[in-house]
């Protein structure tokens, strides 16, 4: 069964042919990053303006390089939650007519969960049930994947998500959007234990994460060492704030697993490219007998080829919009 998948969720307008939920046929990514670089993050109106424009385009490139035309798709997935709203409805809307057009089946598709997928086409073994850190630059959970389209939350932010609290130090440092990237790179010339940054907990909630501290800890230190006229030491900074971050990160994560009883942990969403979570994770699973899984980097942040994959399963288990089907900003990983 091949899916064109559509992505507009953020700030990517993304498009790809996926079959049977592993095969990716082609993936398309129109970047809109060097735009929002300019304001030090994303611009919501802009990035609706650009995704209106670049939808069409993206979507023909999509279909062409896997060398089919509309009538070769079997279903079209798109990403209708959760997300900025005015670039949801683009891809939303977008679909709509071209489901309308074609008769081809539409699945929404829940952005998290397309994540998760990114799973299923760099690890074609991938089944669930398995746990999975979801850790992107909108949200930081622990999810319970009990099937493709069935899951739970067990842990989750109490305020930033993790790639946010990298994005808003890494601008402190005068890096530039999406600053998580820059940071992991400068972090590796750097010594990790020059700092000693805050491991916030969450009482009563052993699963839960909350960075707010943490990133205004590392906020005040920058601000505090600029006023002193005294030089920042980067590398310093980004690798004991990497650190940090992944050590509350990894225990909360490797906690759920051993309190769960589950086996097999899973990466997954924009920040699981961080060179350190994968090295950590990778070696905690070693050291406790579990099985890791985690997504090729190509398909870490957003992009349409999660769609499809995830869209498979949605398909399989019923999940078929009618035309009524409306963009949402925040939606609930588990709302059905
Ligand atoms: O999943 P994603 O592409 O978009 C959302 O759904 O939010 O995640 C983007 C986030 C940004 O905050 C970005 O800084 C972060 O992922 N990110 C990283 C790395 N690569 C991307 N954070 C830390 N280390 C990285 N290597
Ligand atoms: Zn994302």
């Amino acid at each position: 069964m091949k899916i064109l998948s559509i992505e507009t969720s953020c700030d990517e307008t993304a498009a790809a042919v996926v079959e049977n939920g592993r095969e990716v046929l082609s993936s398309v990514i129109a970047s809109q990053v060097e735009e929002h670089k300019l304001y030090g993050g994303v611009v919501p109106e802009i990035a609706s303006r650009r995704h209106a424009e670049a939808i069409v385009p993206v979507v023909k490139k999509a279909l062409s390089d896997a060398e089919l035309t509309i009538e070769d798709i079997d279903a079209i997935a798109v990403t209708h939650a959760p997300g900025l709203i005015g670039a949801l409805l683009v891809g939303v809307n977008f679909a709509k007519g071209l489901s309308l057009a074609s008769g081809k089946p539409l699945v929404p598709t829940h952005h998290l969960r397309s994540h998760i997928a990114s799973n299923y086409i760099s690890c074609k073994k991938l089944k669930p049930p398995f746990l999975c850190l979801v850790v992107s630059g909108g949200h930081s959970h622990i999810v319970m994947v009990e099937d493709y389209t069935k899951m739970k939350v067990i842990g989750k932010t109490r305020d930033d998500a993790a790639g946010e609290a990298f994005d808003k130090a890494a601008r402190t440092l005068g890096m530039p959007y999406p600053g998580g990237i820059e940071m992991d790179k400068v972090a590796e010339l750097g010594d990790d234990s020059k700092f000693d940054f805050p491991r916030p907990v969450v009482r009563d909630a052993p699963y839960d994460f909350s960075f707010s501290g943490l990133k205004t800890a590392v906020i005040n230190l920058i601000h505090n060492m600029e006023q002193r006229g005294e030089i920042i030491p980067k590398e310093d900074i980004c690798a004991s704030f990497r650190k940090a971050v992944v050590e509350l990160l990894v225990s909360n994560f490797m906690k759920a697993a051993e309190d769960y009883g589950i086996k097999t942990l899973v990466v997954a969403g924009g920040v699981s490219a961080n060179s350190l979570l994968r090295k950590r994770l990778a070696e905690e699973s070693e050291k406790r007998g579990f099985k890791f899984f985690k997504p090729d980097k190509s398909v870490c942040t957003d992009n349409a080829a999660m769609v499809g994959a995830q869209g498979y399963y949605e398909y399989l288990s019923g999940n078929i919009a009618d035309l009524s089907l409306n963009a949402i900003a925040t939606l609930p990983i588990d709302y059905r």
